[in-house]
């Protein structure tokens, strides 16, 4: 395998950048000027080069596109306060690309390529880093398929690539959230652990049933009896009750280990709280809420960072939150946004400097 001191640069003739304003961004729709490309093949990565953002061409019997072995992350960088580029727990993430890459029966992707490939790319592009409040340098490191052949089974060859795009806050205001009913994110036994494309594919529609309905997101619930929560569309989720605050537990492989998730336990825990992991059922909540015992809901992810949510909606129930009385999810947003820009120590070594 090629390493990293072999990884080929080829940089852009025309930098993009004097055309984007760093400002006020969206999530997902500006790239920098350069990509890393690295091929799979023979049972050993091939080559790794960093080139300019371009599109890439494809036959239509790509492997990838029929059968889905598509799997990606989603990190962030930041300029922390002295000017430098840092990565915010990168490790993590590449520990659990390999795990879905596995699961998803795909080759794992070396650090060498991983890791010292992503350093690589953001230092090229550095100055596409934004400096806005919650803004970011989001870093999507992604593999999929490339065969050409429509049977049914693993493909020979991949592609790993790792693209940049500086991006604002994933969801713009506090969420609405109705609680699934219907349909299943996932089952134990089946890939809700791993981070592979299908399973947000599978989500767009109870998405899109509850955007009809007026809600933003849902809320998944367990594939036997709907009442066991799960994960929203694209975050895990926490609840501060009077005595604890409470998230779904990994056990049943049937969630996301998410760093964002991971990151707020622990901070959490240091701000003196009870947390725990454990199977949480609808109708706690409901009564806790009657109680007055729920006083908080907020979700956790890369890229919704640490994102209010303003109602739970279940049957006829609405679960409506106070977000002036946030006051636990605003503190450990603020403790993580610390612990990014460099303000606060990085007592845990989340940071990785480019
Ligand atoms: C992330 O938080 O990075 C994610 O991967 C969620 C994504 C589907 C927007």
């Amino acid at each position: 395998m090629d390493t990293v001191s072999t990884i080929k640069v080829t940089k852009t003739e025309t930098s993009r950048l004097s055309q984007v304003k760093l400002e006020n961004l969206s999530f997902g729709k500006v790239f920098t000027d350069h990509m890393l490309v690295a091929d799979y093949a023979d049972g050993a990565w091939q080559s790794v080069e960093i080139i300019p953002y371009q599109k890439l061409s494809f036959e239509p019997s790509l492997a990838a596109i029929h059968y889905g072995q598509s799997i990606f992350e989603g990190i962030k960088a930041y300029l922390n306060v002295r000017g430098e580029a840092v990565i915010f727990r990168p490790y993590e993430n590449f520990a659990r690309f390999n795990e879905s890459a596995l699961r998803m029966q795909m080759p794992e992707v070396p650090e060498e390529i991983f890791i010292d490939g992503m350093k690589e790319l953001i230092n090229l592009d550095k100055e596409w880093i934004p400096t806005m409040e919650n803004h970011s340098l989001y870093i999507r490191p992604f593999m999929f398929a490339t065969d050409t052949f429509i049977g049914v089974r693993p493909s020979a060859t991949y592609k790993f690539i790792i693209l940049l795009s500086p991006t604002g806050p994933y969801y713009a205001k506090p969420s609405r959230i109705a609680v699934e009913e219907k349909y299943t994110r996932a089952a134990p036994g089946g890939v809700g652990r791993a981070k592979n494309a299908g399973n947000y594919a599978a989500s767009l529609k109870p998405a899109e049933d509850a955007r009809l309905r007026g809600y933003d997101q849902v809320l998944w619930t367990d594939a036997f009896e709907h009442k066991w929560l799960q994960e929203v569309g694209t975050m895990n989720v926490f609840f501060v009750l009077k005595d604890a605050v409470v998230t779904p537990s990994l056990e049943e492989g049937t969630i996301l280990d998410g760093v964002t998730r991971r990151s707020a336990v622990t901070v959490l825990k240091e701000m003196g709280l009870n947390v725990e992991e454990r199977r949480i059922n609808i109708d706690e909540l409901v009564d806790a809420y009657k109680k007055g015992d729920l006083i908080e809901a907020f979700g956790t992810g890369t890229a919704a960072t640490i994102a209010p949510i303003k109602e739970l909606a279940y049957k006829d129930e609405h679960l409506e939150f106070d977000l002036a009385k946030n006051q636990v999810s605003s503190e450990l947003g603020k403790r993580l946004s610390d612990i990014r820009s460099g303000v606060a120590e990085d007592t845990h070594g989340w940071i990785v400097k480019i």
